[in-house]
């Protein structure tokens, strides 16, 4: 909710604080000085006795006497009318009677106290009876004294204002300036304009803001940039087989082309291409969003590759390349989608072939790692990858040959088994060994526990 604070804008709020601050201590300042000038003004000096006060004294004594305590004394006193200037001192030496209500509960001086008479009761106790004299001089010259600190106090907070209004100004004009710019580059980010950045070197939050705000613009204009790649690559893959659909067909409608089993064996595998190409898609969309559903059984992945060896076994051979399957005895299941792994190692035994020469040597490993992950491993003796293309060959559409064959695939066979091996917590990564060709490597989680594998 937006409370009445949150409507005020920044250089507002801060005025105000100053404003109170000033208030504050000038009005802090202000008691203080008003009751330590009192307290030092108002001391009085302890006058000698008169015949009056003497006979005060006897009266008090007897009145005493009479009534057993001087409760009556001080009624008698209060309710006199004309000011009495003595103080009469209770036993513990506080003042409980004085015609200046400032003196009464305060505590004498020893000095004071000597020059007072004492009345001494029965049991002991030590009541005493000072004349005093309040100074008219200084009477008047505290008036004076609080009336020129109050004046100079009120100035001297005009003054304070004044100056903390135009220091805050200034100080606010500096430090909302990186503030207002930063707003500027955000309204032109949001309409579009991704390459535009801020330049605030400072290093207080604003320029740690600044920084952020660049972080999140490039970012911003990444995403960007990869979103434009993505639909000019896909619509580049679409229009190829549609392209060639399209002649096949406009071919079949003008006669140019014989209908027969051929021709539509062909359409058809067009057609087909082009389905798979829209399934990886569809694939690596439910990916980004983190909607892959994975099917997790404890699996035996021994008899998934011995599957899978099964089902290329002929295409290996017909391509006279050698097979080296090497499985760690005892390996435990792994916890997989069963076909999600099936169709990660398809792909990675697909580029293999495609990548190695007649003559050559595939070799699939799997050993469990130190990390309790099973690892991995599809190596061949095929060219390798460029150093150069190393870090790219996962991203979506990247194919390392430069003509994009129809032959292989659309460059989204590898982006899709990174998705669905990261979707397993695991990992893959590819590097050329000493000897040659090309290693793909990658991890998936062993099965804890659960019914051993069917
Ligand atoms: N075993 C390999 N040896 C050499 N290059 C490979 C190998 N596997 C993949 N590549 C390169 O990586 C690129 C991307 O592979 P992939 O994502 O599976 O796409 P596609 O197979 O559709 O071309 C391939 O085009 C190829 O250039
Ligand atoms: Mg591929």
């Amino acid at each position: 909710m937006r409370g009445p604070i949150d409507r005020l804008s920044l250089q507002t709020k801060l005025l105000i604080s100053f404003i109170v601050v000033i208030v504050l201590a000038t009005t802090i300042g202000y008691l203080f000085i008003n009751h330590s000038v009192k307290r030092a003004f108002s001391d009085f000096t302890v006058r000698s006795f008169t015949i009056q006060d003497q006979i005060l004294l006897e009266l008090i004594i007897s009145y005493y006497r009479r009534t057993g305590s001087f409760d009556r004394v001080i009624e008698i006193l209060k309710e006199s009318p004309r000011e009495v200037p003595v103080l009469l001192i209770d036993p513990d030496g506080k003042v409980v009677y004085s015609p200046d209500e400032r003196y009464l509960g305060r505590h004498l001086s020893e000095e004071q106290l000597r020059e007072g008479e004492p009345i001494i009761l029965p049991n002991g106790d030590v009541w005493r009876f000072v004349p005093y004299r309040a100074s008219p001089v200084r009477a008047s010259l505290e008036e004076g004294f609080l009336k020129a600190t109050r004046r100079a106090l009120v100035l001297a907070g005009w003054a304070a204002a004044a100056a903390g209004i135009i220091i805050s100004l200034f100080l606010l004009r500096h430090m909302t300036r990186p503030l207002r710019r930063l707003d500027r580059a955000a309204k032109r980010i949001a309409a579009g304009k991704l390459d535009e950045r801020v330049e605030i070197k400072t290093s207080d939050e604003i320029g740690h803001l600044a920084s952020s705000f660049n972080e999140m613009a490039e970012s911003l204009e990444r995403a960007e940039e990869a979103k434009r790649r993505m639909i000019a690559d896909i619509s580049h893959e679409l229009r190829t087989p549609l392209t060639a659909l399209r002649t096949a067909i406009d071919g079949l409608r003008d006669g140019l082309i014989e209908p027969g089993e051929k021709t539509y064996a062909a359409l058809q595998n067009r057609v087909i291409l082009l389905a798979r190409l829209v399934a990886d898609l569809h694939q690596l969309a439910l990916a980004d969003a983190g909607r892959l559903s994975i099917e997790r059984r404890p699996t035996s992945l021994e008899g998934v590759i011995d599957g899978i060896l099964e089902t290329i076994g002929v295409q290996l051979e017909d391509s006279g390349i050698s097979l080296d399957r090497s499985i760690e005895p005892g390996l435990p299941p792994v916890d997989v989608d069963r076909q999600r792994i099936e169709q990660v190692l398809l792909n990675l035994l697909a580029n293999a072939l495609r990548h190695t020469p007649e003559g050559g040597r595939i070799r699939i490993s799997a050993e469990e790692d130190d990390q309790g992950q099973v690892s991995v491993c599809v190596c061949d003796t095929g060219p390798g990858i460029k150093p150069s293309d190393l870090p790219r060959i996962f991203e979506r559409f990247y194919r390392a040959d430069e003509a994009r064959t129809s032959e292989g695939g659309a460059g989204l066979g590898l982006p899709i088994a990174k998705a669905l091996i990261e979707a397993h917590g695991g990992r893959i990564w590819v590097e050329n060994p000493d000897d040659g060709g090309a290693c793909f490597h990658f991890t998936i989680p062993i099965a804890n526990d659960g019914p051993p594998p069917g």
